[in-house]
């Protein structure tokens, strides 16, 4: 495993290994780094389904706002390098924040509509953060498959329209949600959690598995009745604190007021606080699934 921290060198790296396979399958696994099974899942993945893996590590300023975490996000170097390695990594790309952000950045993505909810509406900026880094990461690696989890489903939906919308020869393919044992979403940000939080955040996973046994139960049924079923859910942890609650179409995200399991896929998306550690889950439901 090779790992490359200048933009240039990787470019000529893989221009190389082009030379070398003109037929070669890029696989790219952007990421923030402090990874752990949820990630190496999507190395997988690549693995299977690409001949050279990419992995970028970058804590990418763009995407956090001014009283987020961008300064606490936890980094652990040489542990993400074993595990990238473990997991089948060919080359590890970490750009340095100076070269991926020379002067004050005066061209950026911004994806419309899909980004004005769910986590776009509690989180300004954040998906043109993240449109914005990933188009350049595109732009640099030019893979031909990139890997991202349903975990951050709001991100494929961003991302899928901008790849689609730019015109951008890169195939998105979006990867399950790798959990706990017990059933929590793995997370960078789990690390935050005091035991009893930990303990209590479970409450996102099961209120999930709750809602999709009860949507097993009314084919047809109105958005208002499942998430007040879920939010009750949620509430019966004392630490939760619930930033949204919501059932939308999927992939649009376009709100929808009665669903019928038979033709729609929906997704059901939460985020929740507990003190300053926000989570997110979702569940992905339509008749196939
Ligand atoms: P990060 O949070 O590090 O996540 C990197 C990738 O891992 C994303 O595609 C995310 O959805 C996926 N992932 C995280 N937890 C997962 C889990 N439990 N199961 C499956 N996949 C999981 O998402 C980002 O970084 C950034 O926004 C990025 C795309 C790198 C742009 O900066």
């Amino acid at each position: 495993m090779e790992v490359i921290h200048s933009i240039s060198l990787l470019k000529e790296c893989l221009k190389q290994h082009k030379l070398k396979n003109p037929a070669i399958v890029i696989g790219f696994v952007p990421t923030m780094g402090f990874l752990h099974e949820g990630h190496a899942s999507l190395i997988k993945a690549a693995k299977e389904q690409s001949d050279l893996v990419v992995l970028s590590i970058f804590v990418n300023p763009l995407q956090f706002g001014p009283n987020e975490d961008f300064d606490r996000y936890p980094r652990d170097l040489q542990r993400d390098s074993a595990i990238a390695e473990a997991a089948g990594v060919d080359l590890i790309f970490l750009p340095q924040k100076e070269e991926m952000y020379p002067q004050p950045i005066r061209t950026t993505v911004s994806v419309t509509t899909v980004t004005d909810r769910l986590c776009g509406a509690s989180r300004p900026g954040h998906f043109d953060g993240v449109a914005t880094v990933v188009s350049k990461l595109f732009h640099i690696v030019q893979p031909d498959k990139a890997f991202f989890g349903l975990k951050d489903a709001q991100q494929v939906a961003v991302l899928t329209q901008m790849v689609s919308d730019l015109n951008m020869n890169v195939e998105i393919i979006p990867c399950p949600t790798f959990r706990e044992p017990d059933g929590l979403a793995m997370s960078s940000r789990n690390v935050f959690l005091t035991k009893e939080q930990r303990e209590q955040a479970l409450v996102l996973s099961q209120s999930l598995r709750s809602a999709a046994v009860w949507v097993e139960e009314h084919a047809i049924y109105t958005t208002k009745d499942l998430i007040e079923l879920t939010i009750s859910h949620i509430q019966s942890a004392p630490l939760a604190v619930i930033d949204y609650v919501e059932l939308l179409a999927f992939p649009s995200l376009e709100p929808i007021t009665t669903v019928d399991s038979n033709k729609d896929t929906v997704i059901l998306a939460l985020a929740v606080k507990f003190g300053t550690t926000r989570l997110i889950d979702n569940l992905i439901m339509n008749k196939r699934m």
